[in-house]
């Protein structure tokens, strides 16, 4: 496995558990191009970067401009990966809940994360017979998530979560006993 990311001291912490770590930032198109010429062939393409909550807020409050770097830090991040990487396998994009659902001030997110699972279809088309899908997640505490205050981020996390069948946010460490049927 390899794992890209722009922050070396976090791409440090992980080198010894993947076959390489390597700093590219998803949204520079040269930067993307020249990772995927030396990585060669890849059986499985997995996107999740994002720019975080850049764009969040009710649309009248929100600077066009963020929505801008909303779409370059995702969507384009992703089309520009997609477009150069030499995938045998499958390509699997991660999204968001809130491409389906009417949460307000979630305009930009929406707009990234919809377009995102909107090009599936025609994209698996496209690629066949290399699968290409989406996973949706619903609210996980991550990082993601500084942008709220330490103090009200687990106020804030429960308020998105507790109608959901979990009543709770998700968690992003690894299952120590996972279940593969
Ligand atoms: N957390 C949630 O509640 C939630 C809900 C639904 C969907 N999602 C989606 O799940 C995915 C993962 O989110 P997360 O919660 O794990 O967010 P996160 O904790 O903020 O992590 C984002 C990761 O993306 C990397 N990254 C950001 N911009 C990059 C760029 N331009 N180039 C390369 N790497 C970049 C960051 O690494 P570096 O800083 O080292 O570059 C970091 O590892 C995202 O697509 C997000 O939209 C999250």
């Amino acid at each position: 496995m390899i794992v890209t990311g722009r922050d070396p001291d976090r791409l440090a912490a992980v080198r010894d558990r993947v076959a390489a770590a390597e700093q590219v930032d998803g949204a520079s198109e040269s930067e993307v191009a020249s990772f995927f010429d030396r990585a060669g062939v890849i059986d499985h393409l997995v996107l999740a970067f994002s720019p975080g909550a850049v764009g969040m807020g009710n649309l009248s409050d929100t600077r066009v401009a963020d929505i801008r770097l909303a779409f370059e830090g995702k969507l384009f991040g992703y089309l520009s990966a997609i477009q150069r990487a030499k995938v045998t396998g499958s390509i699997t994009m991660v999204s968001a809940v809130s491409a389906r659902a009417a949460m307000p001030g979630t305009v930009a997110l929406a707009a990234v994360n919809g377009a995102i699972e909107r090009i599936v279809p025609p994209l698996a088309a496209e690629l066949a017979p290399v699968r290409v899908n989406a996973v949706s997640p619903g609210v996980i505490d991550t990082p993601w998530w500084a942008f709220v205050p330490d103090d009200q981020r687990q106020v804030r996390l429960a308020s998105y979560t507790e109608r959901i069948p979990a009543g709770r946010a998700g968690e992003a460490r690894r299952s120590p006993t996972p279940c593969i049927i």
